[in-house]
């Protein structure tokens, strides 16, 4: 599968970077922290899925940092596009075709957790993906992986644990919780929110749990960082403030380009 896409990747670049990044709403500045070796766009890969959500840039970055390779993301695709969960999934397997074996999923959520404030940095620890369809659903792709695929650590651990070390070493405060992904585009009633935190649910957004299915089904180790970057609807009494992903990002994309950094370089 995808032997077509890959040709065309590898007429461009041959790096085989072991750690992906995929950069999520707002977080795309991160881009310029890598020395960048080669860029393809997607529209350019035979198939792939092409961003059309906002500030997202849509396309593969090849290059280094710190001496180390990764490709990043700069913009991923959502099922609020009208992409299907499958379609969210293909980029994934293309990353491990790759050679990638390490996926940093990075996204705009919204917090549910009282404790949570904006800004905040959110490490995903699980996730809920029982409001969207499953990536896996069609015939099974036993080089990818299994019919039936464990998700008892879809997270893994000795990423978690290795994000937690560097955000202290940082001076970055990372909190931690279950992430769940609604389709979209409508933000939630606050009445789905506290069905969400009934069930267990720290921060929502519209991404990154399909992405993370498909990672673990071809058996990548994951790592999942939210940006908390509004209170979900209801949490407050007022409405959402406008421009809340992109001002929120900004303000912290300092840290958030550290955090990413530290991360790459620990695993
Ligand atoms: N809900 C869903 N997706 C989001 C939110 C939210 O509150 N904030 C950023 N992405």
């Amino acid at each position: 599968m995808f032997e077509k896409q890959i040709g065309e990747i590898r007429n461009i670049t041959d790096i085989v970077p072991k750690t992906a990044v995929i950069l999520g709403s707002g977080l795309g500045g991160f881009a310029k922290c890598v020395e960048v070796k080669a860029e393809i766009n997607y529209s350019d890969i035979t198939d792939m899925p092409v961003s059309t959500a906002p500030k997202h840039e849509g396309k593969f970055v090849f290059g280094e940092i710190d001496g180390k390779s990764v490709v990043l993301m700069n913009g991923r695709v959502h099922l609020y596009e009208g992409y299907t969960a499958q379609q969210t999934a293909m980029p994934i397997r293309i990353l491990r075709l790759l050679g990638v074996e390490n996926l940093i999923l990075t996204n705009a959520a919204g917090g549910i957790n009282k404790s949570f404030n904006v800004g905040d940095f959110m490490m995903i620890s699980d996730h809920i993906s029982a409001f969207v369809p499953s990536p896996l659903i069609g015939p099974n792709d036993d080089a990818f992986g299994e019919r039936f695929p464990e998700m008892t650590e879809a997270y893994s651990k000795e990423l978690q644990k290795k994000a937690k070390s560097v955000a202290i070493k940082s001076g970055i405060e990372l909190k931690q919780g279950v992430y769940a992904q609604l389709t979209g585009p409508q933000y939630e009633t606050p009445a789905e929110i506290k069905m969400l935190s009934t069930l267990g649910t720290d921060a929502v957004g519209m991404s990154t749990v399909t992405e993370a299915i498909a990672a673990v089904h071809c058996k990548m180790k994951v790592c999942g960082i939210s940006l908390i970057t509004n209170l979900a609807c209801g949490v407050l009494d007022t409405p959402l403030p406008p421009g809340h992903i992109e001002s929120t990002a900004n303000k912290v994309a300092p840290d958030f380009e550290r955090l990413i950094k530290e991360i790459i370089k620990a695993i």
